[in-house]
């Protein structure tokens, strides 16, 4: 399995990470919601790349919870289609997980669709867990579910061999 390099989206491939959003997902979010992600948690806007081309992107920020308390948000994570079910969203996952563990966050959220088999696959097996289901969250009308993982971060023992320790350029904490 060819090796995954998680590293900052630059500017220019902007456009490039929010068309795999698009085709990813029924109801995109707008550009606007990607630019602004990218000036204001700019360490937590991450491309994967095989054979130096984008495979994959992850939005990943932090949030203040209460009592107050830092937490992380898993904000959107795709694959291209062509390169599915290779590691990639375990590579991006990973590393965002490592960097949470490293500043010291205790826990992460997520939200997702509760008929999404792959990504409840993938959450679970990185050990997220259902806390609650969301009425009618997407506007399709389809529920959520919100998850959450606890941290430290301990990489599961069967996740791709590619994703096991992704090649990262130095990454700060993600999120602002
Ligand atoms: C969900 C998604 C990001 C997974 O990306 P990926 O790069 O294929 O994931 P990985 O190859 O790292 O898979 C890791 C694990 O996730 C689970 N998984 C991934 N795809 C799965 C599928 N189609 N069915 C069931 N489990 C799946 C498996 O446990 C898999 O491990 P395995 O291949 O050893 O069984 C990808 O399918 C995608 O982009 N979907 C559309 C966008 C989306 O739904 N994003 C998440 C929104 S919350």
């Amino acid at each position: 399995m060819c090796e995954v390099e998680i590293r900052p989206c630059a500017w220019r491939e902007l456009l490039t990470v929010y068309r795999i959003h698009q085709a990813a997902f029924d109801f995109p979010y707008g550009f606007s919601r990607f630019v602004y992600y990218k000036l204001f948690a700019p360490r937590g806007v991450l491309v994967a790349l095989r054979d130096q081309k984008i495979v994959g992107y992850i939005i990943a920020t932090t949030a203040w919870y209460w009592p107050p308390h830092r937490v992380g948000e898993i904000v959107s994570l795709a694959t291209v289609a062509h390169a599915r079910r290779t590691g990639v969203a375990s590579a991006l996952l990973t590393t965002v997980l490592q960097s949470y563990t490293r500043a010291g966050l205790r826990e992460v959220y997520l939200q997702v669709a509760v008929n999404n088999t792959a990504a409840l696959g993938l959450y679970r097996k990185f050990g997220f867990r259902q806390e609650r289901r969301l009425a009618r969250y997407y506007l399709d009308g389809r529920d959520a579910y919100l998850m959450r993982c606890e941290l430290p971060f301990t990489p599961p023992p069967t996740i791709p061999p590619a994703a096991a320790a992704p090649r990262c350029r130095q990454l700060g904490k993600p999120g602002r």
